[in-house]
């Protein structure tokens, strides 16, 4: 399996690339250029990752090259929280349209389910604090941004919108009051975290979920996920990398992920992964290595969630 239908009826290829974290102007357009050359058509990006202009000229000049459809791309990107009020849901949608050069999104996700000051759509500061180094929430519910959202897919800027980082009583609550339901939540996966209960239940409901971290890179500390003795002994098995094992988990799942990575020899072998087909003896495995273990939790950025209710009220 390659490709996911969303609830729309939008298709969605299951391995993407990730772009967090690649600033440098050559990282970007080698990363671009050499993903579209191996076949990757699905790219992850973000507002704050404050390179979307660098993926947009990267982009066109790619897509230019190897004349690639605007029809055959799947691009995703994410309204970060300062812009969470109704007011700027769209403002902030229109920016990263323009520096990504495109005339829609393919995806928009809610990218965590918090909301901070507005700070300008060029997200200086991303997360705004006041004078005793506080960080300046904003009073807005998820439920405004949400049919802000919806008039993005109205308006015809978005195809399909989606959250990310939602637990599944945000989900639960969002379904009662969704005009347009959210097609993907894109949460940290990977076989330390498996998140298989969050997994199958929003399948039931039709959410599609993908994969972020999906190599479970991160910890300096933890000895590699691609170097768990489990992984390598299947991709000993399966005469495949350690990464390819992984990511074979997840489609096998269902669940898409999208790596990142600066080497074209990991994009290949990460692209080609989806032909990997797992025993059901050997995915269940893997599920054994589980061990609730979280690389992104801004929680401890944030404080615990008693300190959240308190700075709101
Ligand atoms: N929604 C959210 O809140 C959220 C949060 C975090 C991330 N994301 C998205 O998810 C994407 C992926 O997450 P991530 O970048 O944090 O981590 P990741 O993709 O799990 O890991 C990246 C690391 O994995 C290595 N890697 C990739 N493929 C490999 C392979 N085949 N063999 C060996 N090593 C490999 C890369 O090194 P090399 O460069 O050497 O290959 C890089 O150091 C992000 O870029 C972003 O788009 C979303």
């Amino acid at each position: 399996m390659s490709h996911v239908t969303l609830r729309s009826g939008s298709v969605m290829p299951l391995l993407g690339i990730g772009t967090w974290r690649v600033s440098e102007v050559q990282d970007v357009n080698n990363l671009i250029k050499n993903a579209l050359e191996i076949g990757y058509r699905h790219i992850d990006c973000a507002a704050i990752y404050k390179n979307e202009k660098l993926i947009g000229s990267a982009l066109k000049k790619s897509r230019e090259d190897l004349n690639i459809d605007r029809k055959d791309l799947f691009i995703t990107s994410k309204l970060w929280c300062t812009n969470f009020k109704k007011e700027h849901v769209r403002g902030a949608c229109e920016n990263t349209l323009k520096q990504l050069q495109l005339d829609y999104l393919d995806l928009y996700l809610i990218h965590w389910p918090v909301a901070f000051e507005h700070t300008g759509y060029d997200l200086e500061p991303g997360l705004p604090r006041d004078e005793n180094n506080k960080i300046k929430f904003a009073k807005v519910t998820l439920q405004e941004t949400w049919q802000a959202m919806e008039e993005l897919v109205d308006s015809g800027l978005v195809k399909n919108i989606g959250v990310s980082n939602y637990s599944l009583p945000l989900l639960l609550d969002m379904m009662n009051y969704a005009r347009i339901k959210p097609s993907v939540n894109q949460i940290e996966i990977h076989p330390y975290l498996n998140q298989n209960d969050l997994v199958k239940t929003l399948q039931e409901f039709d959410i599609h979920c993908t994969a972020y971290r999906p190599m479970a890179y991160g910890d300096a500390s933890g000895a590699k996920l691609i170097e768990d003795p489990v992984i390598v002994e299947l991709s000993n098995k399966y005469n495949c990398k350690p990464a390819q094992i992984v990511l074979s988990w997840n489609v096998s799942r269902g669940v898409s992920a999208v790596p990142k990575s600066l080497s074209r020899g990991h994009l290949e072998e990460n692209f080609n992964s989806y032909k990997l087909q797992l025993t059901k003896e050997d995915v269940d495995k893997i599920n054994t290595l589980n061990k609730n273990k979280r690389f992104t939790d801004p929680m401890k950025k944030l404080g615990h969630c008693q300190c959240l209710i308190k700075e709101l009220i």
